[in-house]
C-alpha cells in the first residue's frame, strides 16, 4: 500500500504523456496530403527554380530511369531552338525527346494523383515538331494517343500548354510509371515532353464523394448516380472562375491547380453581358465541403443575369464548353451565395442544364448550403455523344424571390473509358460509329436477329413483347433500348452500353486471338471458351466467346454487358467491350494474369500462396461483393460466389467475375427466384425457401474463406461422410475445438494466432444456418482488414525481434508444448470470447474452436487428407 501514491503518478505520467501523443499526431497531420510532389523538369540537365519558386528537379542523369534505358540512345536531352517571350524558361525550354518506347518510374503513395504534362512544340535538334506524334500511357490508363502536341498548340492559339490528369494508384502498386510511345507508322515520328508534375490529392476531392455528399448524378439517367471510382482516370478539360480572374498555381488550395476565367466560354445571347455581383470579402464558412475543394475567390466572385426579371425569365444563363465527343464529362459546378439580399429559401431558385438536358430542377443554394456564405457544389456526370461541346444552360424559375441564377465556378473533367482518355487531334473528325446511318441499319438488323435468339430462351411472351417494342421503336431505337425498356430498370431509353463500353466488330476480335486461336485459349466451360487477346496498341485482354444456341447463354450475356457496363470498381473485372456480330456473343474483359483464385491455392501445381497474399485477396474480393450489395443504387446479388470466380490481376489484385447469374435485388426484400448456384456454396437457408438475399452471397464467401484457410474443395466426393462438404466439416471442427487441425499445411507456423482467430471468427459466423445472423458484406470486409492488421503487426514484431531471421509462429502447431504460448493464446482468445458473445452475440461455437487441442494424430490424418484432395484433383 505504500507504493500507492507513487502508482497514481506513474499513471497520471503516462495518461499525460499518451495524451501528447494523441494531440501530437493530430496536429502534425491536419490531413493526409500532399504526399507526393514530383517536378521533373525533363531534359533539364540541373535543377531550376520555375518563376513561382517551386523548384524543378533535373532530368539528367534521372532519379526515375534505369541507367541502362538511359545509355540506349534512343532518348535525348535537349533544349528548344528558341523560347517564345511568353513561355515560362522552367519547364519549357528544355525538353526530353524519345525515338523508342520510354518509361518514367516514379516512385509514389497509393491513392489519387495530379499527373500533368507539359509540352512547348518547338524545334529541338534536327527534330520538327509538326512530326511528333505519340501515345502517353500513366499506369493502365492511356492518357494521350496519336498526339500531336503541335497540332493542339495551333488550335490553343498558344505555344506551350499543360495537361492535367487525375489517375489513382492502387495497392499494392508503389509506382506510377508514366511511357512515351512514338506514332510508329509515321515515319521519323519522336515523342517529347518538357515537364512532368505529379501531386498527390485528397482521395475524396474528385473520386467517390466527400462526406455528405451524393455521388454525381448521371444525366439524362433519370436518378442513377455515376461513381467516379478508382479505377477511373480523368483528365481536366475546363477549370473556369466565374466572373474572377484567373487564378495562378501557386494561389490555389496547394495543389497547383490553374482556374482560367470565364474567357470565351460564356455565351451572350441578345447583347445582355452577364452581371457580376460586386463580390464579398467577407470570409466563407466551409461547413458543407472540404475547405481546400477551390480557393475562396472562387466562390466569392460569380456571374448572375441581372435583375431584370422580364428578361431572365425567357432567357437561359448558357456557357458553352468545347470537348471530346464520345466520353463522359464529370461536370462539378461550385455554388455560393454570397449577395446579402440571398439568404433564405426561396429567394433565388433555377434549373440547370446540362447538354440541354434537365440535370436538376428547383435548385436553391440557400437550401443546399444552409445559408448565406456557405460555398457548396454539385457534381453531374454526361455522356457526349454528337456535339463538340457541352453547354451548361441556368433557368431561373418564375416563382423565386428574385428570379436569377448564379454560378461561382466550373470544372469539367473527362472521364476515361476502358482506360483510354485520348480524344482525337483538333481538327479531325472523330469516328462515331453509331451515328453513322449507313451502319445503322444493318446494325439493327443483326441486333433483331440476337433479340430473336434470347426471346426463344425466356419464353414466348417475351418474343410477343419484344417484338412489339421492337417494331416500335425500330425507327430510331436498338436494341439494348428495347431490352432495358423490357427489364424497366432504366426509365429513359438510352444507349448506355455504347456509352461506356466499347462495342468490337468481328474482324477487330479475330485479329486479337489470331483467329480464336486454340493456343491461346485460358478458360473453357460450359458457356464456351476464353481467349487471350491483344486489342490496340498492345492491351491485353480477355475474350470470352458464349456457345451459340443455348437460351440461358444469352440471357446471361446481356446481363453481363448491362451489370458490368455500369459497374466500376477496382474488385469487379472490368468489361471493355462486346460483340454481338453476326449472331456472336463475345465479352471483353480486362485480362486477369494470375487467373482464378482457386488455382492458386490447390490443384493447379501453383506455388502456394503466402498467408497475408491470401488475406489481402480476400479483403479484395470481399469489397468487391460489398460494393455489389451496397455501393450501386440497386443492389446486386452476385448469386455464383466462388474461388473460380474470383480473379487475380498481375498485381495480385482481387477482382470478383462472372455476373451471368446476378440478379438486381433490393436489400431487404428477398428476391424469389428459381435456386441457382454452385453446389458445396450455396446457401441451405435459401435452397429451403428459395428467397434469394444478399446474405446468400455472404454464405458462399464464408466458403470461399474456409477453402482459402484449408486448401481443399468445398465438396470433396472422395472423403467421409462429414468431411465431404466444406462449411459443415469446418464448423464441426470449430465446435469440437480441432479447426486448426484442418488448416492447409503450408500455412504452418505462419498464422499469427489473433489473425486465425479472427479469421475463423469471420467465416464462421458468414455460414451460419440463419441468414439473419450472418454479417454483412461491410461486415466481412472490417474483420478481414483487421485480421490483415493482426497478420501485419504481429510479423513486424517478429521481424524486430528477430531480424532478418525465419519466425514462426508455434501456437497453432500441433507438436509445439511450449507453455507460454499456450496461455499466450488462450487469454487472448478468452478476451475475444466476450466479444464475440456480446456483438456477434455468438454461442458455444464461438468460445470452443479457441481451446486448443493437442492431438497430433489426429492432425496428420488431416493433412494427408487434404495433400490426397489436391493430388486427385
Ligand atoms: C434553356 O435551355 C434548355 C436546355 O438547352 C432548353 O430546353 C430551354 O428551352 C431553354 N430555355 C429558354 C427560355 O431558352
Ligand atoms: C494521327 O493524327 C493525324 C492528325 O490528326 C491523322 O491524320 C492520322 O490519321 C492519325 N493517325 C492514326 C493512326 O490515327
Amino acid at each position: 500500500m505504500k507504493n500507492l501514491p507513487v502508482l497514481i503518478i506513474t499513471s497520471f505520467y503516462f495518461l499525460f504523456l499518451l495524451y501528447n501523443c494523441i494531440t501530437a499526431v493530430n496536429s502534425d497531420t491536419p490531413s493526409n496530403f500532399p504526399v507526393d510532389n514530383i517536378t521533373l523538369d525533363c531534359g533539364s540537365l540541373s535543377d531550376h527554380d520555375a518563376d513561382d519558386g517551386r523548384k524543378w528537379i533535373k532530368d539528367e542523369p534521372s532519379k526515375f530511369v534505369q541507367t541502362q534505358v538511359q545509355r540506349a540512345n534512343t532518348t535525348y536531352c535537349s533544349t528548344a531552338k528558341s523560347l517564345t517571350n511568353w513561355a515560362p524558361k522552367v519547364p519549357y525550354f528544355t525538353a526530353r525527346i524519345f525515338r523508342s518506347p520510354f518509361t518514367y518510374s516514379f516512385p509514389v503513395t497509393p491513392g489519387p494523383k495530379f499527373v500533368r504534362l507539359y509540352f512547348y512544340p518547338a524545334q529541338y535538334q534536327d527534330f520538327d515538331a509538326s512530326k511528333a506524334y505519340f501515345h502517353v500511357t500513366a499506369g493502365s490508363f492511356t492518357l494521350l494517343k496519336n498526339f500531336s502536341a503541335n497540332l493542339v498548340a495551333k488550335s490553343l492559339n498558344q505555344d506551350f500548354f499543360m495537361r492535367e490528369f487525375c489517375v489513382n494508384v492502387v495497392q499494392p502498386n508503389k509506382r506510377l510509371d508514366i511511357t512515351f510511345v512514338p506514332q510508329s507508322s509515321a515515319d521519323y515520328s519522336y515523342a517529347f515532353v518538357n515537364g512532368i508534375e505529379i501531386f498527390s490529392m485528397p482521395a475524396d476531392l474528385y473520386y467517390g464523394a466527400q462526406e455528405g455528399m451524393t455521388p454525381p448524378s448521371f444525366v439524362g439517367h433519370s436518378s442513377q448516380f455515376f461513381d467516379i471510382t478508382e479505377e477511373l482516370a480523368l483528365e481536366t478539360i475546363w477549370r473556369v472562375n466565374m466572373g474572377g480572374r484567373s487564378i495562378p498555381a501557386n494561389d490555389d488550395t496547394g495543389m497547383y491547380r490553374k482556374w482560367s476565367d470565364q474567357g470565351n466560354s460564356i455565351l451572350v445571347t441578345d447583347n445582355h453581358l452577364p452581371f457580376n455581383p460586386s463580390h464579398v470579402t467577407k470570409p466563407l464558412e466551409y461547413s458543407k465541403i472540404r475547405k481546400d475543394t477551390a480557393p475562396a475567390e472562387v466562390y466569392q466572385t460569380a456571374l448572375s443575369m441581372g435583375n431584370s426579371t422580364a428578361y431572365n425569365i425567357r432567357h437561359n444563363f448558357t456557357c458553352l464548353f468545347p470537348v471530346d465527343r464520345g466520353f463522359n464529362y464529370l461536370v462539378r459546378l461550385h455554388f455560393c451565395e454570397f449577395e446579402d439580399l440571398i439568404t433564405k429559401v426561396g429567394d433565388r431558385r433555377f434549373s440547370i442544364y446540362i447538354g440541354n438536358q434537365m440535370a436538376r430542377e428547383y435548385v436553391d443554394i440557400i437550401e443546399f448550403s444552409g445559408g448565406n456564405g456557405i460555398p457548396i457544389f454539385q457534381d453531374y456526370v454526361i455522356y457526349i455523344d454528337n456535339k463538340d461541346s457541352l453547354s451548361i444552360d441556368l433557368h431561373p424559375n418564375e416563382n423565386s424571390r428574385y428570379p436569377d441564377t448564379i454560378l461561382n465556378g466550373v470544372e469539367v473533367f473527362k472521364i476515361s473509358k476502358s482506360g483510354n482518355l485520348a480524344g482525337p487531334n483538333p481538327g479531325q473528325q472523330q469516328a462515331t460509329p453509331f451515328l453513322n446511318a449507313a451502319e445503322k441499319s444493318t446494325k439493327k438488323k443483326k441486333k433483331t436477329t440476337l433479340f430473336i435468339a434470347l426471346g426463344t430462351g425466356t419464353g414466348l411472351l417475351v418474343i410477343i413483347v419484344s417484338w412489339v417494342v421492337l417494331w416500335a421503336v425500330r425507327k430510331k431505337k436498338f436494341f439494348y433500348d428495347s431490352y432495358k425498356g423490357k427489364s424497366n430498370r432504366l426509365s429513359k431509353a438510352s444507349s448506355l452500353p455504347e456509352d461506356i463500353c466499347r462495342r468490337f466488330s468481328l474482324s477487330e476480335i479475330e485479329t486479337a486471338t489470331n483467329d480464336f486461336d486454340d493456343e491461346l485459349v485460358i478458360g473453357r466451360g460450359g458457356f464456351g471458351n476464353v481467349f487471350r487477346g491483344v486489342i490496340d496498341i498492345g492491351s491485353t485482354v480477355a475474350v470470352k466467346r458464349c456457345k451459340r444456341g443455348s437460351g440461358q447463354g444469352a440471357r446471361e450475356f446481356v446481363t453481363e454487358i448491362e451489370m458490368l457496363s455500369q459497374l466500376r470498381y477496382l474488385h469487379l473485372v472490368s468489361l471493355i467491350g462486346y460483340c454481338d456480330d453476326d449472331g456472336e456473343m463475345i465479352l471483353v474483359y480486362e485480362y486477369m494474369a494470375n487467373g482464378t483464385l482457386r488455382d492458386h491455392i490447390y490443384g493447379s501445381g501453383n506455388d502456394p500462396l503466402s498467408w497475408t497474399r491470401r488475406l489481402e485477396i480476400c479483403v479484395g474480393a470481399a469489397r468487391g461483393l460489398d460494393y455489389l450489395h451496397e455501393g450501386v443504387r440497386n443492389p446486386i446479388i452476385h448469386r455464383d460466389v466462388k474461388t473460380t470466380n474470383i480473379l487475380l490481376d498481375d498485381n495480385w489484385v482481387a477482382k470478383v467475375s462472372d455476373f451471368g447469374l446476378s440478379r438486381i435485388g433490393v436489400s431487404d426484400t428477398a428476391v424469389n427466384t428459381l435456386v441457382k448456384g454452385t453446389f458445396g456454396y450455396l446457401d441451405p437457408e435459401y435452397a429451403r425457401s428459395q428467397q434469394l438475399t444478399d446474405k446468400s452471397d455472404v454464405y458462399s464467401f464464408g466458403v470461399v474463406l474456409f477453402e482459402v484457410l484449408c486448401a481443399r474443395k468445398p465438396v470433396d466426393g472422395k472423403l467421409e461422410d462429414d468431411q465431404r462438404n466444406l462449411a459443415y466439416w469446418a464448423l464441426k471442427c470449430i465446435s469440437e475445438g480441432t479447426v486448426q487441425n484442418i488448416v492447409d499445411p503450408f500455412l504452418m507456423g505462419k498464422i499469427a494466432p489473433e489473425c486465425f482467430k479472427k479469421f475463423v471468427e469471420v467465416a464462421q459466423s458468414c455460414v451460419r444456418e440463419q441468414r439473419i445472423r450472418r454479417p454483412t458484406m461491410r461486415d466481412v470486409v472490417g474483420n478481414l482488414e483487421f485480421a490483415l492488421t493482426l497478420q501485419e503487426h504481429a510479423d513486424e514484431a517478429n521481424r524486430e525481434t528477430n531480424p532478418g531471421g525465419v519466425y514462426s509462429y508455434p501456437e497453432l502447431s500441433f507438436h509445439d508444448s511450449n507453455d507460454r504460448n499456450v496461455s499466450r493464446y488462450e487469454i487472448s482468445g478468452l478476451q475475444s470470447s466476450t466479444n464475440d458473445l456480446s456483438s456477434l452475440g455468438s454461442n458455444e461455437t464461438g468460445l470452443s474452436f479457441l481451446s486448443v487441442e493437442r492431438e497430433s494424430n489426429t492432425a496428420n490424418n488431416m493433412f494427408s487428407e487434404s495433400a490426397t484432395s489436391r493430388s486427385t484433383q
